[in-house]
């Protein structure tokens, strides 16, 4: 029978719900009040069009310690920003060194060009619960090593690089982070962790809507851009310009998508991401630790009370891990994701290819008290034949 409590939405690692009330009520009012579209002309909207995308490249770069704003590059997502940065900077007889976690936003673009292109690819080795050896990265690395992709946060067990250890390893290659499931919550320093292309998405931890995200590119690093278009400069060319970040914004940009983003930002800025932080480990942790005590039940990923996010995996016994999605939403009203989190990299890296996981994710705005309803769903679940 459908259960009438209220749902509990624990898939913020797909995308963070609900978001803070003043990023709706920003969009709403941006959409009524001007025509979003900036850069184009000289007129009152379009100005305050082009306000709102200067504002939140501001605000982007400095959340992530980048000296300089126009080195902030909107996108529809994060899957858009790494397809950039990984076509860009590429070339025949590259070599890439790269995770056992990644999300198939990096490696099927990484596949694609070891086919027609001619790169090469080294996956570091992972532990069984998603973690790298930061020391083993110069044993990988040679003078062909063009870059180093690291998925930050694990979307699939929450297990967590340690960036500022691998920013000092990288030797002579570029180091680029897939900020996906880490961005907002953890530190994230472009100068002091050696970052040459942090890509994030804005519709996770930056409480933005879906339709945002971008990277961020260190001074002196330049590459091609993927779409090429109408950018509201230099309109006498015909040839893309170079100046950043117009060489890689073409066509008209989700200006009321950006101003949520921007919402969201002042969001983390006024809560205090730290806040924000211990919020969801304190949530995680408390799952964990009721996992622990649900017999039949095995997690996929780090251990409370380590440096991880809060996404936890994990497998009941035989039982089909759709199924258990199937029961909690159906029965229990409670939101998560199972299967192969777009990662079957990192589902083989720790062993739950191909069935994958059940993957709980919990937010900042979940509460303690769902967590516990959570624990007791799973437990009369596992207790069910
Ligand atoms: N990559 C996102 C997830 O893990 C969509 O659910």
């Amino acid at each position: 029978m459908p259960d009438s409590s209220p749902p509990i939405y624990l898939d913020n690692a797909a995308t963070s719900f609900p978001k803070p009330p003043e990023v709706g009520e920003t969009m709403h009012r941006l959409i009524q009040e001007i025509s979003l579209s900036p850069g184009r002309s000289a007129h009152r909207f379009s100005l305050a069009a082009g306000r709102v995308i200067f504002g939140a490249r501001e605000r982007i770069a400095d959340f992530f310690g980048c000296p300089d704003s126009s080195r902030v590059v909107f996108t529809s997502n994060v899957t858009e920003a790494l397809n950039v940065g990984i076509f860009g900077l590429l070339a025949p007889g590259d070599e890439v060194l790269t995770t056992g976690m990644e999300h198939n936003s990096v490696m099927r673009p990484l596949r694609y060009l070891e086919k027609t292109r001619g790169i090469s690819l080294t996956i570091l080795p992972t532990s069984p619960t998603g973690g790298i050896d930061p020391d083993d990265i110069p044993n990988h690395l040679n003078k062909k090593t063009r870059l180093i992709i690291i998925n930050h946060v694990s979307n699939v067990t929450g297990a967590m690089a340690d960036l500022a250890a691998i920013g000092k390893r990288k030797g002579g290659a570029l180091l680029m982070v897939d900020a996906a499931q880490s961005a907002g919550v953890f530190p994230l320093d472009m100068e002091a962790f050696g970052i040459d292309f942090l890509a994030f998405t804005g519709h996770k931890g930056l409480f933005g809507p879906t339709g945002t995200g971008g990277f961020l590119l260190r001074q002196g690093l330049m590459l091609p851009p993927l779409t090429m278009g109408g950018t509201g400069s230099n309109s006498e060319l015909e040839e893309q310009p170079q100046m950043m970040p117009d060489c890689f914004e073409s066509g008209t940009p989700n200006t009321l998508g950006i101003g949520g983003l921007a919402a969201g930002l002042e969001f983390i800025k006024k809560t205090g991401r730290e806040t924000i932080r211990l919020h969801e480990e304190r949530l995680a942790g408390l799952l964990l630790e009721g996992l622990s005590r649900i017999p039949g039940v095995t997690v996929h990923g780090p251990p409370a009370g380590t440096d991880r996010g809060s996404a936890v995996s994990l497998t009941m016994g035989g039982k089909s891990v759709a199924d258990l999605a199937f029961l909690l939403d159906r029965h229990y009203g409670i939101m998560a994701r199972a299967g192969l989190h777009c990662a079957p990299a990192a589902h083989r890296s720790i062993s739950t290819f191909p069935q994958g996981t059940l993957r709980l994710s919990p937010g900042f705005f979940n509460t303690e008290a769902e967590i516990q309803a959570v624990l007791a769903a799973l437990d009369r679940i596992n207790s069910e034949a």
